[in-house]
């Protein structure tokens, strides 16, 4: 054989083997269309608020893509610098909002309102009728922050980028508005209420509307898009699968940030370690709670009080957490009460790795949206945890409290 006939012979074994395989990949691509029925689908909502409603909205978020068994579209956690502003409703205006103040290309925004709340006197100023305020923020992604190994054992999801409804669509090839659903508009802060058991009794309570989530699994859209998903009762669960998956989430979705958990346990060591104080959560700044401010000292104080009595094995160090000074007129009665106290202002030094934290979306330093997380945390790191009636926030820590604990 001539090295001619064997060069032929081998181009000829090469197409040969090219068409196999072509053939082998148009029946793959063959199958996938036209035989198996699990397009992917998605899921998505809107944030609002500060961290800790985003949070509470991002866990309902989770639940629901594992119940509807679709893909999660997170959006970014939205950092503000003080008082997170408010976006409004209903749905589309909030979804204005977003689009045009929270750009991945800016970390600050003009925001103007009629009324004065959120305002620190040192940051506002007036225009005609209204007030305003340069706001600053970051759009950090949830993953820097918490673990979500659970969520990665139990869904698909994917980071989202921007709030731009055209963005969205792109990356999901989706090209046609009738693969969309919009689940609500939202007019009302409280409308749907979502039950995973269609034969519940349990009341809409505040809320407007009843959801069964089996109705909601048989959309075939491509996209279903929940506007708010906040608030700790949106979601009625009572089937024993739903309540094992939440249990399980509120216990492994924890902070992980370990520059983050690095600077509490610094700070945790130094008061004293385990069982070494009583952490205590105070809200005293914004909406609600400027009103309520000496219910919630005196319900503070009480409880505490009480659980002296009730342990005398219990430490006296108290480590407060507070979104005010420490010499604010309203924490009088606290400090008159006990001695012992500690705040985060206490151990400014112990900040100062934090301050080498950045977002790496935009570079931002995140030494000031992350502080209330870490006298949040400290507190929650007591031996025991007594917060604010009426605060997420509290409600939060006392579950983390429970969960650093076991
Ligand atoms: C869903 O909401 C988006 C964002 O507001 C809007 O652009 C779109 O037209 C809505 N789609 C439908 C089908 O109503
Ligand atoms: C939002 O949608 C409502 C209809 O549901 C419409 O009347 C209103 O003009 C829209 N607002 C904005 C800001 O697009
Ligand atoms: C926002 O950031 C600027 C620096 O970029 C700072 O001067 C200003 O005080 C900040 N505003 C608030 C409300 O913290
Ligand atoms: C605050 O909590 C109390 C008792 O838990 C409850 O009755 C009340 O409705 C709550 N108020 C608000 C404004 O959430």
């Amino acid at each position: 054989m001539s090295f001619r006939t064997l060069k032929i012979r081998f181009i000829l074994i090469l197409i040969f083997m090219t068409l196999v395989m072509t053939f082998i990949k148009y029946e793959k691509s063959y199958n996938v269309n036209n035989f198996v029925t699990n397009e992917e689908k998605y899921l998505t909502y809107l944030p609002h608020d500060g961290f800790n409603n985003q949070r509470i909205s991002l866990e309902n978020a989770i639940f629901l893509a594992w119940f509807l068994k679709r893909t999660l579209i997170i959006p970014p956690l939205l950092l503000f610098e003080g008082i997170a502003p408010a976006m409004g409703r209903p749905y589309n205006k909030t979804y204005n909002f977003l689009t045009q103040f929270l750009r991945p290309d800016k970390n600050q925004f003009k925001y103007c309102s009629k009324s004065r709340s959120g305002c620190d006197i040192a940051f506002c100023f007036r225009e005609g009728k209204k007030t305003c305020l340069m706001v600053n923020y970051t759009m950090y992604n949830w993953e820097e922050l918490i673990d979500f190994t659970f969520l990665k054992n139990h869904i698909k999801y994917i980071h989202r980028q921007d709030f731009e409804f055209n963005h969205l669509l792109k990356s999901l090839s989706i090209y046609d508005s009738s693969e969309v659903y919009n689940v609500t508009n939202d007019n009302v802060r409280y409308q749907q209420r979502y039950y995973d058991d269609p034969t519940s009794t349990i009341e809409l309570d505040n809320f407007k509307e009843r959801v069964n989530l089996i109705d909601l699994s048989k959309r075939t859209e491509k996209l279903i898009h929940f506007a708010s998903v906040f608030s700790e009762t949106r979601i009625v669960r009572e089937l024993s699968e739903s309540i094992e998956f939440w249990n399980k989430l509120i216990r492994e979705m924890l902070p992980n940030n370990p520059l983050l958990i690095y600077t509490v346990d610094k700070i945790f060591n130094k008061i004293g370690g385990i069982n070494s104080y009583i952490g205590v959560h105070a809200r005293l700044k914004d909406g609600f709670f400027i009103k309520n401010r000496k219910n919630t000292i005196k319900g503070l104080i009480e409880r505490i009080q009480e659980g002296f009595e009730d342990d005398v094995c219990l430490t006296k160090k108290i480590y407060l957490a507070i979104d005010v000074k420490r010499n604010h007129p309203s924490l009088k009665p606290f400090f008159q009460t006990f001695s012992c106290i500690y705040v985060l202002d206490d151990f400014n030094d112990f900040l100062e790795p934090l301050k080498f934290l950045r977002n790496p979306r935009d570079g931002m330093i995140l030494y000031k949206f992350l502080i209330p997380l870490v006298d949040l945390l400290v507190a929650s790191k007591g031996s025991r945890f007594y917060g604010s009636i009426n605060s997420t926030f509290s409600d939060y820590a006392q579950r983390l409290n429970e969960a650093w604990i076991r």
